[in-house]
């Protein structure tokens, strides 16, 4: 095996709390959508959200990834996420210093229609939304998906992404890239590359843009969050991997994480509840 990382997905902070003491048509209409919510008591703050991080923050350090990603939706709050992002940057300083880990927008870092000053928001608190890098001859771009879901009020930003991974996949591809990998918050598809747009997704327009450049240089493997579940599907040789979430689990899946083995002549992945990870990382294999 050439090396490992780990996948995580909407650690959210304070999404329990948002979502406790929620009134019967609210509950009703979430269930509706197909989201499986606990009717709790109304609670604050985000020990919820804090226990999970901190036991997928513990794994990777027991199990030494290459890496780690966190695919969007870090915290809840798409206004004011002071208070959660102070607790999961003093969860993530835990996380061994050998250990990187990169950041993907998700909508609610972003908010479901990005601005200018949400996006100059998130470059401050994370870093670049839209890079890529190289572990041994592997590439891995990260791109935002909640730009290609609602690009009205930065278009500019939209064509950007498409600009950067029209070069950055083809210079991977001319440089001899062994796999290439995408990481986004809002799964492609469901099921199909033609099927409707949803908030689920990206909308068929721009989900057939990135399609596109994803068979054309070679992408074999998109992982992304957005659902609180696992899900995967396929379109010929690309694999649309959805990772369940740290935070609160919205189907039938537990909080927990994603462990993707990278060999040189393919790529095998597994998700593990937090509360039952593997002894070690090659333990991982389930689905190629
Ligand atoms: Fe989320």
């Amino acid at each position: 095996m050439a090396f490992s990382f780990i996948q995580l997905a909407d650690p959210q902070f304070g999404m329990y709390a948002s979502l406790s003491g929620i009134d019967n048509p609210s509950f009703d209409r979430l269930t509706d959508l197909g989201m499986n919510i606990t009717k709790v008591p109304k609670t604050t703050g985000f020990q919820y959200e804090t226990a999970r991080y901190e036991m997928a923050i513990a794994a990777a350090n027991k199990l030494d990834p290459e890496f780690v990603i966190t695919c969007g939706d870090m915290c809840n709050d798409k206004e004011n996420p002071a208070d959660e992002y102070t607790e999961l940057m003093r969860i993530t300083s835990t996380l061994s210093k050998t250990i990187p880990m990169y950041w993907v927008a998700g909508n609610h870092d972003v908010t479901n229609q990005p601005t200018p000053e949400s996006l100059s928001r998130y470059h401050k608190l994370y870093g670049d939304d839209v890079y890529s890098f190289d572990r041994e001859d592997s590439h891995f771009v990260v791109i935002n998906s909640t730009v290609c879901q609602d690009p009205s009020l930065v278009w500019n930003e939209w064509e950007r992404q498409v600009e950067f991974l029209t070069s950055d996949l083809r210079d991977a591809r001319g440089n001899g890239s062994r796999h290439m990998v995408v990481f986004t918050h809002h799964p492609p598809f469901l099921t199909f590359p033609d099927e409707d747009d949803s908030w689920l997704v990206i909308p068929k327009k721009r989900r057939r843009v990135l399609i596109d450049l994803f068979m054309k240089y070679g992408v074999s493997h998109v992982f992304s969050g957005h659902w609180h579940r696992n899900h995967y599907s396929y379109f010929r040789k690309l694999q649309i991997v959805a990772t369940s979430s740290v935070g609160y689990p919205l189907g039938g899946d537990p909080s927990g994480f994603r462990i993707v083995n990278v060999y040189d002549d393919r790529i095998e992945h597994e998700f593990f509840a937090l509360g039952s990870p593997p002894e070690n990382i090659e333990q991982a294999y389930k689905f190629g």
